[in-house]
Order: structure tokens, then sequence, then C-alpha cells
């Protein structure tokens, strides 16, 4: 695991870019693992800004979305899908028949689309690169506390803590949904290589336990201490429960004799 300690949000978005950037550019038909919510909002910025620039391609890229909230269309301003055009898709060149994000219109026959989310991402070769970013509860896409952490794509129903993160998007509570479907722990875990973005002394808590804290499905960012290719990008204040912060920057700069793969 590599820990990166950033000053400030706009140093977490700029080194996450770099890392995206990089990765696209090493391999032009990468499959992106992508997450919503405020935290990569940053770095889909920076990403777009590459490719305006012309020195960022996408047109042999693919993409699976994290999740989806169940009962809302593509159109719901407040779907994942809709957040996902308008702050990245229409204004970069993936092509939009490789852009996957969970259908929230579905009404029956979980099991069955969830299974069908699982084999797109295989037959696509899997995951390459999955951005994550973290609840205050800890959780990963809407793998609320208790997940599996062998869980696969599915239906979940979301916790109390996520449903008062949230409904504040929402006219009422009575609108916003209790349910999404997301993908599993396993499924991140089968990633090739993950990079958890958080900002920020409200996400402190969870980043401490998900890097520092026993694994467990009570704080499902836990589990990826069982990956071996993670990457924290974090904040100072998101880092500020951090017991070993000193041991970071040491890795992290033994990086620059060492190979990572050797460090972490
Ligand atoms: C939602 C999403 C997660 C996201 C989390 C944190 O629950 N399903 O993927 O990481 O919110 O959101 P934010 O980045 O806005 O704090």
């Amino acid at each position: 695991m590599l820990v990166v300690i950033k000053k400030d949000y706009e140093e977490v978005s700029r080194e996450a870019a770099h890392i995206v950037a990089g990765a696209v550019r090493a391999k032009p038909t990468i499959v992106l693992g992508l997450a919503t919510g405020s935290t990569p909002l940053g770095l889909y910025q920076e990403l777009i800004a590459l490719h305006r620039a012309g020195s960022l391609d996408f047109s042999l890229a693919t993409s699976f979305n994290l999740d989806e909230y169940l009962g809302l269309s593509p159109s719901h301003p407040q779907s994942f899908h809709y957040f996902m055009d308008q702050q990245f898709f229409s204004q970069v060149n993936v092509p939009r028949e490789r852009i996957h994000i969970p259908d929230g219109t579905l009404s029956g026959d979980y099991d069955s689309y969830c299974g069908g989310y699982e084999q797109s991402i295989k037959s696509a070769g899997g995951i390459d690169l999955q951005v994550l970013g973290i609840g205050r509860n800890g959780h990963v896409g809407f793998n609320e506390p208790t997940s599996s952490l062998a869980s696969r794509t599915r239906l979940k129903a979301l916790s109390r803590e996520t449903i008062e993160d949230n409904r504040h998007f929402f006219a009422s509570e009575s609108e916003m949904p209790k349910c999404a479907i997301t993908m599993g722990i396993g499924t991140i875990l089968d990633s090739r290589r993950v990079l958890l973005l958080a900002s920020g002394r409200s996400k402190a808590a969870a980043v401490a336990k998900a890097i520092e804290g026993p694994i467990t499905s009570s704080v499902s960012a836990s589990a990826l201490q069982l990956h071996v290719d993670v990457t924290f990008i974090i904040d100072e204040e998101a880092a500020y429960s951090l017991t070993q912060r000193d041991y970071y920057r040491h890795v992290l700069e033994m990086t620059k004799i060492f190979t990572p793969e050797r460090l972490t």
C-alpha cells in the first residue's frame, strides 16, 4: 500500500490526474473504474483539461462506474449517470458504447442484471485502474458496513448515515433512494490497481480505519489492505488521524530509489 499525503484537495486532484493520465497513455485501451461523489470532481477537471490541451486521448478506453441509485433514470439530475455525463463524459472522448454505468431503472431480476455487469467487466479484460472515494462510514462504492468482503455487483440497501449524507441533494428524504446497485468489494479487489482519494477532516476517521485499522466488513475500505497495488491519495486534513504519517513519507522517498513494487 502507498499512502500519499498532499497539502490540499487541489494537490490530491493533480496527483491523481497524473497517475490516471499516465496509465491511459501507457495503455490506451485501458479499462477504467470510475467513481462519483464530490471527491473525484477535481480529478475529472484535470483530466478534461489535459484532453482539451490535446495530451490525453480516451478514444480507445472503456469505463465501468461503481454504482447507481436504484429508482433514478439517467436523466434524473441526482443520478450518477447524469453526474458522470455532466462532469466528465460530455467533455472527453470515451466512446459512448464503451461507457458502463449500472442501470438504476431496473425493476426485478436484479441478480441476472448484476451478473451481466460482472460479465461485461470480465469480457472487457478486467478493470486496470479503479478510482474510489470513501464514505464517512468507510464505504467504497455503496458497500455499506457489513458488506461481504467477497461481494460482487448487487443490490444494496443504503445505511442511515449515507442517506443522511446525501439527502440534501434531494428535495426531501422521501425522494432519496434507499437502495443502490453497486460493484462489490470482491469486484473492486479484482482491479489491477486501485486509487482511493480522500479530502477533508470529515473523512479522517474513515481513512485511518481503512489504512491502519483491522480488516473488517464494518469498514469496507479496510479490505483494500488485501490488494497488492493500492494507493491512497489524501490531503493533510484527511490524514489527520493516521499515526504513521512519517513512515508513509519515508516510503514515498524510497520509491525514488526502489520501485514501488518492492516497497508496498
Ligand atoms: C457515495 C458514493 C461513493 C463516494 C461517497 C463519498 O456514497 N457511492 O462512491 O465515495 O459517496 O462521496 P464524496 O466524495 O462526495 O464525499
